[in-house]
């Protein structure tokens, strides 16, 4: 059998790090995302995964954050049949097949030209592909801008630098219409511990940036307006998290400001 060796730098090695937790959580007896596809492109990944030491909180978070941001562009699919789905920094995640859109809707899925590469190798053709690097502008050129658009930018923001997941969502919303932009929202805390969690200090990665205030993104000249922030320690799945960390998840859920330091998922409209 075929196993393709991927070859990228730091910031999309990451994406290793995501695929590789949802693979994970598809083989838990109970899982929470259960994206078989995911776990079978990992077998087919020639790449050490047990370095990342992946620890069971990494898995069904990822796999909650995916579900929900999944829901997000079912919903907006729904609401908006002849829509635009942008999957930023898409990486090799599978949320296309998830969600299966219907044939009006123009899907797109974005990432660094190597990673682009691989994607078009090892998953079948289901998406525009786009090879980008979001920081910089022109990119978007090529996408129609006269339909509502969902905008996913999951593990995102935190390894795009100083201000151009700003500059790249002004250009965004003003090339469509109307939209969604949903995205994990890291606070500065999270951002700044992250670089203390054992796999991504494998990793090697030095710096991530977040923000507190859900409402932030309002002031970056965008025309953004925040829709909900939802705090997945909250989410009813919490109920399939494996024991103790089920009960750590309900504790730390009682309280705003440590909810908002574990995973949140923020929703604007523009
Ligand atoms: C943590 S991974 C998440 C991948 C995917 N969204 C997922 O959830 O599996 C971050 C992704 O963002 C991509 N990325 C980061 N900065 C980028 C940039 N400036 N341009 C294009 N892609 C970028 C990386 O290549 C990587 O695929």
């Amino acid at each position: 059998m075929h196993r393709w060796k991927p070859e990228f730098g730091l910031i999309q090695e990451t994406l290793l790090l995501t695929l590789h937790a949802r693979a994970l959580d598809a083989k838990l007896p109970s899982p929470i995302l259960g994206d078989t596809l995911s776990a079978e492109l990992a077998d087919n990944i020639d790449y050490d995964f047990h370095k990342l030491k992946v620890k069971p909180n990494l898995v069904v978070t990822t796999a909650l954050r995916a579900k929900k941001l999944d829901d997000v562009v079912r919903a907006y699919i729904a609401a908006h049949p002849e829509c635009v789905v942008l999957d930023l920094g898409c990486g090799l995640d599978t949320r296309v097949f998830r969600c299966d859109p219907p044939p009006n809707v123009n899907w797109y899925d974005i990432d660094f030209p190597e990673v682009v590469s691989l994607r078009s190798e090892c998953l079948p053709s289901r998406s525009h592909l786009i090879a980008a690097d979001l920081t910089h502008p022109g990119w978007l050129e090529t996408i129609p801008g006269d339909r509502p658009a969902v905008i996913i930018a999951e593990g995102l923001f935190p390894f795009m630098p100083g201000g151009s997941f700003q500059q790249m969502t002004r250009e965004l919303t003003s090339h469509f219409p109307s939209g969604e932009l949903a995205l994990n929202g890291y606070t500065r805390f999270a951002a700044w511990a992250m670089k203390y969690h054992p796999t991504i200090k494998t990793l090697g990665i030095k710096a991530a940036q977040g923000f507190d205030d859900p409402h932030e993104p309002e002031s970056c000249g965008a025309g953004l307006e925040l829709v909900k922030e939802e705090m997945l320690t909250r989410a009813p799945e919490v109920a399939r998290f494996p024991q103790p960390l089920r009960a750590l998840t309900r504790l730390t859920a009682r309280s705003t400001a440590l909810a908002r330091h574990g995973a949140r998922l923020l929703r604007y409209q523009f």
